[in-house]
């Protein structure tokens, strides 16, 4: 029995009233008449006046506890369901059940749920300083190389032919590399809003990985990484958007290029076939990436210790645009790596 309910405490309050009222008159009436008691009369009289002061308490009691506290407790929970609900939706209060458990059950629940919305919001704002402050950082390297070369060149540097035409090629360079970072953010910034619509396809994998391998070749051969796609001549077909896809190997075949072994560094690209999906995985024999790193090295502006002694023109972008595609088309990417070993990157798309 809940004691706080408004009928039990109007029953509460209400006997409390009519015992001390049936002592009241039993003293009183002993006092004033002794033999009252041996009337019949005498007994009927206290019963029925304390049934009546007890009916009297306990509705009078039970009324104003509901009209006065109740009311109020349930306004209170009308107004937190309301929010909850949105403000169309109609707060639905049913008048049995007991309310003051309903609305301690509520107001904890909402406690909660506030709790959890405001981690939410401090990971959010944590995140959101942290990404404006790498976008800064990647931003201010080739602006900063842009001035002083424009400084250099006005100061005089333009007629100077030992560095005019090499200063302006550095400068070239700088814009561009300014260039990729805005549209590796655009990318990202599309991908994470959801703008992004895949235009799915069915295409061969195997000819799309061949196509970014030639593409590659340049780059592979200046930092003598040997390419080797298995089953090069295989069609495999599956369904993605084709343009996304080319962008997925190409990130992970140059990271392997990037990363890999300077001497005698060899990329393995593979093909298994499970079932309803097919499974591309990308193997090196490169730097390796520490146990610790494995899973950030997806995070947007992440760039391992190693991968930074390794290059300084990683932006640390490339893996965050390649788990994001391959997210969007409901697959899975993973990597496993051993130091001085190599890694392996994998990533599912569906058969078609
Ligand atoms: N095959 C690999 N072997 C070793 N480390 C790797 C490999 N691939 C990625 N990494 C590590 O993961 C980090 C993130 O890779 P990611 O491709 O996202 O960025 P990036 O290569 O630095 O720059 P970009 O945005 O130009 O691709 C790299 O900086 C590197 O430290
Ligand atoms: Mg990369």
């Amino acid at each position: 029995m809940k004691l706080y309910e408004p009928r039990n405490l109007a029953f509460l309050n209400a006997a409390v009233i009519t015992v001390s009222y049936i002592l009241l008159f039993v003293l009183s009436v002993t006092v004033i008449f002794s033999d009252a008691f041996t009337h019949y009369y005498t007994f009927l009289a206290l019963l029925v006046s304390a049934m009546v002061i007890f009916l009297v308490a306990y509705f009078n009691f039970r009324y104003t506890l509901e009209k006065f506290i109740y009311d109020k407790i349930r306004l209170i929970y009308k107004s937190i369901h309301s929010v909850k609900v949105g403000k169309k939706g109609k707060a639905q209060i049913r008048p049995d059940g007991n309310l003051i458990d309903k609305v301690q059950a509520e107001v904890e629940n909402w406690e909660k749920e506030k709790e959890l919305e405001i981690e939410q919001l401090k990971r959010l704002e944590v995140y959101r300083r942290e990404f404006i402050g790498n976008v800064s950082h990647e931003l201010k390297t080739p602006l900063f190389n842009i001035q002083g070369y424009v400084s250099t060149l006005l100061d005089g540097g333009l007629e100077d032919p030992t560095i005019n035409r090499e200063y302006l090629k550095r400068t070239e360079k700088s814009i561009e590399r300014l260039v990729k970072i805005i549209g590796d953010l655009d990318e990202i910034s599309q991908l994470e809003s959801g703008q992004l619509r895949l235009n799915i396809i069915r295409f061969d994998l195997v000819a799309l990985t061949r196509e970014v391998v030639e593409f590659l070749e340049m780059k592979a051969q200046k930092h003598e990484i040997y390419i080797l796609l298995i089953d090069p001549e295989k069609p495999v077909m599956v369904e993605g958007d084709k343009d996304r896809i080319r962008q997925v190997l190409t990130n992970i075949i140059d990271n392997s290029i990037r990363y890999g072994n300077p001497d005698g560094g060899k990329t393995k690209i593979s093909f298994f076939d499970l079932d309803e999906h097919i499974l591309t995985e990308i193997t090196d024999n490169g730097i390796g990436i520490d146990p610790g790193d494995l899973l950030r090295v997806f995070e947007r502006f992440y760039r391992t210790e190693r991968g930074r002694v390794a290059t300084r023109k990683g932006k640390g972008l490339g893996l965050a645009i390649v788990k994001h595609i391959i997210e969007a088309h409901m697959q899975t990417v993973n990597v496993r790596s051993t130091i001085g070993v190599g890694t392996t990157f994998g990533f599912t798309l569906k058969k078609a």
